[in-house]
């Protein structure tokens, strides 16, 4: 490209997408345009240590803003655009599923719509290296039985809740611009992320927050309900490595070959906790598990075939989550003053819109 080169990254001030741009500037180097219209989830502070870096340039906006994002794209014309920008938790999406039809299927189409007008102005040789990836999730699949094999990606795509049927229909727009238009898109489906800047609804950074505190552990159903978890920082190598060598117009599962049951992830956090943080005063963590109400339509298992990504581009996991499980806990501790600021008031609302329901069985 004309001017320096750089990135479009969306939703890079959440969880993953912080992730991505702190290892991108780390092992990349070259810009990032961060565009996040800063949700609940979205937090700067993830980014404060790019705060003097000329690196990360960030835009306070909607996905949904075609004009901003068409503006964005003329100004920087960045080789890429990396789109993380979603609703993304399964339980809010029951509880109010419009936000997730807003941002995952109309600014996802807003975006491409950007994309599709940003790429035809390109010359031959810039529309050569442009990249449109869409990072989705292994949910679009639906639930496995316990023998089932893991997803792959030619798996029939079977959404359960609000939330993956959103991400599904997304994935589907960007299938269709590929077909139709031409557009140069790759698509990632990963299995559940954990580690460093999760915000505490999800399941790991909510039992390690109430362990630490002697809070009750709400574990839903019987716990037997099985995610595939990959430490956070593993899915961006995999996202670099699609977007620099991924086949245009496929799709990639990305996964961690690590299947728990839920009720084994809340047990170790346990006892990591009571090695990492002992308290006479609360004792042995594991006390504090408490059996709750299900998630309606609660997925069984959720398991990701990852042997494309390993054969077509060398992508292998770089963390055991028996490791990646003790650097996220550990991140956790040293890192209160960073817990004490997301626990804002919109959070504490959700905790209790969630688990006033949810009475111990
Ligand atoms: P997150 O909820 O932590 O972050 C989402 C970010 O997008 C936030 O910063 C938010 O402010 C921003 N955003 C939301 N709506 C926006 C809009 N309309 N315009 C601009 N920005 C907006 O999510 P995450 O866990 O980091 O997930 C990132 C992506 O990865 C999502 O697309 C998700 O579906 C996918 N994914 C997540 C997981 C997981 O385990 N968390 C697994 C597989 C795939
Ligand atoms: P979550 O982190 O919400 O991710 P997802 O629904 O996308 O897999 O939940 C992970 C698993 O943990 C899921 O099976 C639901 C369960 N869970 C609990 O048992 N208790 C909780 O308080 C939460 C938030 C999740």
């Amino acid at each position: 490209m004309s001017r320096e080169d750089s990135i479009l990254v969306t939703g890079g001030a959440g969880f993953i997408g912080s992730n991505f741009v702190l290892t991108w500037i780390r092992e990349v180097g070259s810009t990032v345009i961060n565009l996040d219209s800063l949700t609940y989830a979205g937090n700067l502070n993830n980014l404060q240590s790019l705060s003097e870096n000329s690196k990360h340039i960030f835009v306070h906006g909607d996905i949904a803003d075609e004009e901003l994002v068409g503006r964005l794209l003329r100004e920087h014309k960045p080789r890429a655009i990396v789109h993380f920008a979603a609703e993304s938790h399964v339980d809010r999406s029951i509880v109010g599923p419009g936000a997730f039809v807003q941002t995952n299927v109309i600014g996802t189409f807003a975006l491409l719509q950007a994309a599709k007008a940003y790429y035809l102005e390109l010359s031959a040789e810039e529309q050569q290296q442009f990249r449109f990836l869409h990072v989705s999730t292994d949910e679009v699949y639906g639930t496995l039985e316990p023998n089932d094999p893991a997803f792959s990606e030619t798996t029939p795509y079977a959404p359960n809740s609000p939330y993956a049927a959103s991400k599904a229909a997304s994935d589907h727009l960007v299938r269709a611009y590929f077909h139709t238009y031409k557009l140069p898109v790759l698509t990632t489906n990963c299995s559940n992320n954990y580690g460093p800047y999760q915000f505490p609804e999800k399941l790991i950074p909510l039992m390690i927050l109430n362990g630490l505190e002697g809070k009750p552990l709400p574990v839903y159903g019987d716990g037997k309900n099985v995610r595939d978890w990959l430490f956070v920082e593993d899915h961006c190598s995999a996202i670099r490595a699609v977007l620099e060598h991924g086949r245009l117009g496929e799709t990639y599962n990305i996964g961690g070959s690590s299947e728990k049951a839920n009720i084994d992830v809340v047990t170790t956090i346990c006892d990591l906790l009571d090695e990492l943080a002992p308290s006479t005063e609360i004792g042995s963590r594991q006390k504090l598990i408490a059996y709750v109400n299900d998630r309606p339509g609660h997925d069984r298992r959720y398991a990701i075939d990852a042997r494309k990504i390993k054969q077509e581009l060398g992508w292998e996991p770089a963390e055991r989550f028996e490791s990646g499980i003790r650097k996220t806990v550990a991140w956790f501790l040293a890192n209160q003053e960073w817990v004490e600021n997301v626990r804002s008031g919109a959070y504490q609302q959700w905790i209790e819109t969630n688990y006033a329901e949810r009475v111990a069985r």
